[in-house]
């Protein structure tokens, strides 16, 4: 394990998390000196915000408040909203957001510069090389100066990676990729470093965790993107797992801690960055339910933690009334999916104690 001193963006960060979720001590001892205390200094907590919750919901602004050291828009930076005239940039919803996360002190995470989904139609009607490069580099260049030392880390390129890199791949079958090869991936980070010289910029995906071939090839793929990035002089910063976790699925403990290993030897970071778990296959008992996810996000962020310290920890939503598992994974009952750590009344459930661990230092 190696344990990198925090930066200091990284160190307030994490160290108003701690006070902000009471543990004094904690963020105490994190500043302090004492050997072995390092692995328990506290993790900067976060969520994706929605905007149509956001607005119409106190509740759900008083939430964000509460739990979140980190906001990350959930929907408003993807090319659908920005982008659905091609003549202009919508940034209403992101700039609202980034408003709100701004006025509590929040950090801000900026999701995502490119993606093979959520684009407009226009996008997908693209015929050349040179017109998708000049869209992308166009894009890239506007929407992150526009939030140039306001959103700090970029997923800049989000899901590139082939679902089962085992047949074929290793790319996912994307306008970009059609269009541009690999080299979309050097062109999105290549254009965010230049735009913003100082924002941490990230390649994030999902299926990291799993125990099978695919999520190994899938690891292997991320870390061989990263590394061909970094030879080239391409700066990358780290790696985002999304963690959508299934239910059913076990945690590959060892593979993951070999990854995170294995990322740190390249000098990158780490960041949970979507996390919930999908119940569709579970049994409806909620009590039983909340306590198998509550084990299994346990499970997952000792594994990682123990191995590396993530940056954030990030969850897809908090609260189990608004959440895209329920409609993506549609369970064959008609309970309701429980994947967040807040249920839909925004009563904590076991989930958010695990969380909290982790944000005071204690986990
Ligand atoms: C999802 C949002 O949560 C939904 O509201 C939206 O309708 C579709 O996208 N991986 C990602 C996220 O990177 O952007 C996705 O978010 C969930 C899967």
């Amino acid at each position: 394990m190696q344990e990198a001193e925090p930066d200091r963006d990284d160190l307030a960060l994490t160290r108003r998390a701690a006070l902000r979720a009471g543990a004094v001590s904690a963020a105490v001892a994190m500043l302090g000196s004492a050997p072995g205390q390092a692995a328990a200094r506290p993790i900067a907590m976060g969520s994706a915000a929605e905007i149509g919750a956001f607005r119409s919901d106190p509740r759900y602004r008083e939430a964000l408040k509460r739990y979140c050291d980190v906001v990350v828009p959930m929907n408003d930076l993807k090319w659908e909203a920005l982008r659905h005239d091609r003549a202009r940039f919508d940034f209403s919803g992101a700039d609202e957001l980034v408003a709100f996360a701004e006025a509590n002190r929040k950090a801000l995470r900026g999701h995502t510069l490119l993606w093979g989904e959520a684009l407009p139609p226009w996008v997908k009607e693209m015929k050349t090389r040179a017109e998708a490069e000049r869209e992308l580099v166009n894009h890239i260049e506007v929407v992150v100066d526009h939030y140039k030392g306001r959103i700090a880390t970029w997923d800049v390129v989000n899901e590139v990676i082939k679902y089962d890199p085992t047949s074929g791949g290793p790319w996912r079958d994307t306008v970009w990729q059609r269009l541009l090869g690999p080299e979309h991936v050097e062109i999105a980070f290549r254009t965010a470093a230049r735009t913003d010289p100082k924002a941490r910029l990230v390649l994030n995906d999902f299926h990291f965790e799993e125990r099978d071939p695919g999520a190994a090839a899938r690891r292997k793929v991320a870390l061989d993107i990263c590394r061909r990035l970094k030879d080239k002089g391409i700066p990358i910063h780290g790696v985002g797992m999304q963690a959508h976790l299934y239910a059913e699925k076990q945690i590959d403990t060892d593979g993951l801690q070999r990854f995170m290993r294995d990322l740190d030897g390249l000098g990158l970071d780490v960041e949970i960055t979507e996390l919930d778990v999908i119940d569709w296959k579970m049994p409806a008992d909620a009590a039983l339910r909340d306590k198998h996810s509550a084990a299994l996000v346990s499970t997952f962020l000792n594994a990682v933690v123990s191995a590396k310290r993530p940056k954030a920890i990030v969850t897809w939503g908090l609260t189990d009334r608004y959440s895209w598992v329920g409609e993506t994974f549609p369970r064959k009952d008609d309970a309701k999916a429980r994947p967040l750590p807040l249920d839909a009344d925004y009563r904590p459930k076991p989930m958010m104690a695990v969380l909290e661990r982790y944000r005071r230092g204690t986990g």
